[in-house]
């Protein structure tokens, strides 16, 4: 294939995907999933918004210093200050770039930027200058694109290339554009704009009508060889075009497009299970590629099917994004080195002392569970080995439900200081809010439960339950998940784990006397 059938995949996860609600991650996680994107095989990582916050500033520095592979870029509007924090954030990236933006569209123009048609075409032309001082790979995007005139954009990207643009990118930044309609704008911009044949031109689409996807392939079939996407379609409001989605429909159907990602897909599923870990945020069981039921075969009829023929109701093979299933992996003959690998071929870079609690808590889970499956050593290593060091823990606790009475709950933690605390509960509607009744009274901080999600791990009835918890502690978000085969207890350590994650946030925050992270 030539390099004009080769669409460049730039993967926006960490910067429009994760300035989406529900979906902020920390320094620590950021560099996970930038170096899983880099496995998976992304030509571009937009690792942030440089300007927004300290933390944004801090993440896209560590990632442009630390991983390799794939472009790294940071966003920046048509504004002098970005574009110069943007340049000092990638610095120690070999290969960076820097993606600038304004607004074209006539409401955005006139009612948000209040500026003329002139002044924006100036701003864009010297924002990309500016920016070609840092590097020589700059991509500038006309924001809401799609409901800016055609020909106006033309104008704008003329004045983007005459500055040194190497990418352009057209973003449906309110998921207004219909496949047709946006094809054509490409198309049109593609034939009328001077100089575009040397440049790059990108589609960015956003899916508040669920045409997120649909609309960037139309793109690509109308010349465009950039996708701006994100793991599991997240992203502002309703999300963005859906990596898995745009690459494997470009795979699939080869026959229709003629071109090529060099998208490894077979590490589709890991990653989208990795954000999945990482934020809380469970993918729907119905999502296309990565859901629970996307290789499901229940009706009769189908499973029939598949088993005289895979092709009769299957058009790509579960093993082509990575899509495993439910391997049973081990039990308790098992030994530390089977357990190591098998833990390697998970994604997970273990130290030895990582390896040894990770083989104590499978020994656990096996005098207590027949089968062990890799979900389970997944949510053993992320509850108990992944844990940041735990300054409270769960040492014991007794409940005591009846039906119409209200639940006794005592727990007994040990705090950061190594005493033991008690506490007891006989209020609380139900025992998990009992249970948070007794921890709050035991803690020095103001503690709100925002959200509590409960999942079976696997399946069967001795399955590992995994609690997911987002609380408010004086006053900052933070998220916790805990896991054990009693919900109960998995529940106490989702609690105490999203104390320990804030207690860990200000700590570090005061050893680098850096600010708080905002979200944008
Ligand atoms: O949706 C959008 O317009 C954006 C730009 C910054 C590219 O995210
Ligand atoms: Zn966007």
């Amino acid at each position: 294939m030539t390099d004009k059938n080769r669409v460049i995949i730039f993967d926006t996860t960490l910067r429009d995907g994760e300035q989406s609600p529900g979906f902020s991650m920390n320094l620590k996680e950021k560099l996970d999933m930038a170096h899983q994107l880099a496995r998976l095989g992304v030509d571009v990582i937009e690792a942030g918004f440089p300007i927004t916050s300290q933390g944004d500033f801090d993440s896209v520095s560590r990632i442009a210093a630390e991983v390799r592979g794939p472009v790294i870029c940071g966003l920046a509007r048509a504004i002098e200050k970005d574009i110069v924090r943007a340049g000092e954030a990638l610095l120690e990236a070999p290969r960076k770039r820097i993606h600038t933006f304004i607004a074209t569209s006539k409401v955005h123009v006139e009612k948000k930027l209040r500026m003329t048609r002139e002044q924006v075409i100036q701003s864009a032309h010297d924002a990309v200058k500016l920016a070609r001082t840092f590097t020589d790979d700059v991509e500038f995007s006309c924001e809401d694109a799609g409901r800016t005139d055609w020909d106006y954009i033309v104008d704008v990207l003329t004045a983007a290339i005459e500055a040194g643009a190497t990418t352009l990118n057209i973003p449906d930044t309110v998921g207004y554009t219909v496949p047709e309609q946006f094809g054509g704008c490409i198309a049109h911009v593609i034939r009328k704009t001077p100089g575009i044949d040397k440049c790059i031109v990108s589609v960015h689409c956003h899916n508040d009508l669920g045409f997120a996807t649909a609309n960037s392939l139309a793109g690509v079939k109308n010349g465009a060889r950039q996708i701006e996407c994100t793991i599991n379609g997240i992203g502002e409001r309703a999300g963005n075009t859906s990596l898995e989605e745009a690459v494997m429909m470009l795979k699939v159907r080869k026959d229709y497009f003629g071109v090529e990602t060099g998208i490894k897909t077979e590490e589709i599923y890991r990653t989208s299970r990795l954000l999945s870990r990482i934020t809380g945020v469970k993918v729907q069981p119905n999502k296309a590629i990565v859901g629970g039921n996307a290789f499901a075969h229940e009706a009769g009829i189908h499973q029939d099917g598949i088993m005289k023929e895979r092709t009769t109701y299957e058009i790509m093979r579960p093993e082509d994004v990575g899509w495993t299933g439910e391997s049973m992996v081990m039990g308790k003959h098992s030994g530390r080195a089977a357990l190591a690998k098998r833990l390697a071929s998970l994604g997970f870079a273990l130290g030895k002392e990582e390896i040894e609690r990770a083989y104590e808590r499978f020994k656990d889970l096996c005098d207590k569970k027949k089968d062990i499956y890799d979900e389970d050593l997944i949510a053993i290593v992320e509850d108990e080995v992944l844990q940041t060091k735990p300054m409270w823990s769960l040492e014991d606790m007794e409940v005591d439900a009846r039906m119409k009475k209200q639940p006794m709950v005592r727990v007994r933690v040990r705090c950061a200081d190594g005493q033991i605390r008690e506490a007891t509960s006989t209020e609380g509607d139900g025992q998990v809010d009992g249970l948070y009744r007794a921890l709050e009274s035991i803690v020095n901080h103001e503690v709100r439960l925002l959200d509590y999600a409960i999942e079976s791990v696997t399946s069967g009835k001795d399955a590992l339950g995994r609690v997911k918890v987002r609380m408010k502690v004086d006053g900052r978000e933070v998220r916790g998940i805990g896991v054990a085969t009693d919900v109960i207890v998995a529940s106490a350590q989702a609690w105490l784990s999203a104390l320990n994650r804030y207690l860990l946030m200000s700590e570090l925050e005061k050893q680098n006397g850096t600010t708080r992270p905002e979200q944008i």
